[in-house]
């Protein structure tokens, strides 16, 4: 890059869709206030599509697209790509080849860097050439810089957050506007939060792609998705979200990272019952939340919008700029890079708290029992018990069944759960929300 500050930069864009269109909307409007901040010109040169038929901007010419992502990384005048298309295959291609040819990569795609991280980042060692992720954590909440640069005096001790704008938007029309389920995502996939599949969002697996970012950036290794336990909002039922709410409690789906003295990780995904006085309960809509806990800095909490065109565009914009001031002050920021090989990721099964377990089952006699004794066998106590429910569905032959548990191992919850869900008056796998103090 030239250190001429009124020489622009040439970016590459491969994907044009809701992000990529903000990008370029964010950098046309504040092109002169970026540049009176911080020296930096750029402009947008090349940009992949899939369908030259589908691309949404007015006044973008028409010569800067191509159908072949590389045409954009090869253009001699591309300094940074940008990778907006999501997916792990195509992308993974995208940023390795970006890497090898020495231009930083700004990506918000964070099922990539989650499942394929370890080789991207052993590529931007390799190539001295930096990935930049602000906008794959999150949305508009600035939390990979403030982990990764502000926090780097604190040892991390936890990471709780709701990181999934789209499963939180469901909840809380659920909860606020009486909606169903499908039309609740329905309106989530209008407004642009959505994933392309959403089935990423409403799994479970966006939020846990990003819990992973957060505890790879907190730990310095490469957690591998296969440790990690998701599970996401499908199961969810009005009944739960009303539960919760009598019991003092709001449903979030909630990502817990979280040092043990062993310094083993615990990073787990799942919705959850959080107390109606802790500030996440108030956390609504599209809107994210991260809650760090420093050694020094104590307890910080990070609040803003999760996903949508211009919030995740800012992040991009800042990813951009941060990849131009790399380019011309050579070695200033080598973005993260993991820096040790192991770390060791708690299993699931040895994971406590309290519970909340809904039963679907049979309206008959005994059934409380049957439940209660198998309990009791493994030891779990009950704090609550609450039968029967009316279920949602107003024709259902069947009935909900609450219990409230006392913290036990989740391998203990799971053993003896598999043994009520073989009893002949249970209907179906029983729901499970951990009840979390976030003390
Ligand atoms: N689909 C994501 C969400 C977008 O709903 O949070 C931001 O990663």
């Amino acid at each position: 890059m030239s250190n001429d500050p009124k020489k622009s930069l040439g970016i590459g864009l491969a994907g044009f869709g809701t992000v990529g269109t903000g990008v370029w909307e964010t950098l046309e409007r504040n092109a002169d206030l970026i540049f009176n901040r911080s020296d930096v010109k750029v402009d947008i040169v090349r940009i992949a599509v899939r369908d030259l038929n589908k691309v949404r901007i007015e006044g973008v010419s028409e010569d800067k697209f191509t159908t072949n992502w590389q045409d954009v990384v090869n253009d001699p005048k591309v300094n940074i790509v940008v990778e907006l298309i999501g997916g792990t295959d195509t992308a993974f291609d995208i940023v390795a080849a970006a890497l090898r040819a020495g231009k930083p990569v700004v990506t918000g795609n964070k099922a990539l860097l989650a499942e394929r991280g370890q080789e991207l980042f052993e590529l931007s060692n390799q190539f001295n050439t930096p990935i930049h992720f602000e906008a794959a954590v999150a949305g508009g909440i600035p939390i990979i810089k403030t982990v990764q640069d502000s926090f780097v005096g604190n040892s991390i001790q936890s990471m709780v957050g709701i990181i999934n704008g789209t499963s939180n938007y469901i909840l809380e029309r659920m909860t606020d506007a009486g909606l169903g389920y499908e039309e609740a995502l329905g309106e989530a996939q209008q407004l642009g939060y959505a994933e392309a599949d959403p089935t990423l969002d409403v799994n479970g697996w966006d939020a846990a792609h990003k819990a992973i970012l957060l505890a790879t950036l907190a730990y310095g290794f490469t957690v591998d998705h296969k440790q990690v336990y998701v599970r996401g909002i499908e199961r969810v039922r009005a009944t739960d979200i009303d539960f919760a709410k009598r019991l003092g409690f709001v449903v979030k789906l909630l990502c817990v990272v979280r040092e043990h003295a062993n310094g083993v990780i615990e990073v787990r995904t799942q919705p959850s019952f959080i107390p109606q006085s802790h500030i996440l309960s108030s956390v609504n809509g599209v809107f994210n939340a991260v809650a760090v806990r420093g050694d020094a800095a104590g307890d910080s909490l990070f609040y803003g919008r999760g996903a949508g065109k211009d919030p995740t565009a800012s992040s991009v914009v800042a990813d951009i700029v941060e990849a131009a001031l790399g380019l011309r002050h050579e070695g200033s920021h080598r973005g993260f890079l993991p820096y040790q090989q192991e770390g060791s990721v708690m299993s699931v099964e040895d994971t406590e708290t309290p519970y909340y377990v809904r039963f679907d089952v049979n309206d008959e006699p005994g059934v409380v029992a049957e439940i209660a004794n198998l309990l009791a066998d493994a030891g779990i106590g009950i704090s609550g018990m609450h039968s029967p429910v009316h279920p949602d569905e107003p024709d259902a032959e069947f009935v909900d069944m609450v219990f409230q548990l006392h913290t036990c191992r989740f391998g203990l919850l799971k053993e003896t759960l598999k043994k009520v869900e073989a009893l002949s008056c249970v209907n179906s796998r029983p729901v499970v929300f951990r009840i979390e103090d976030l003390g």
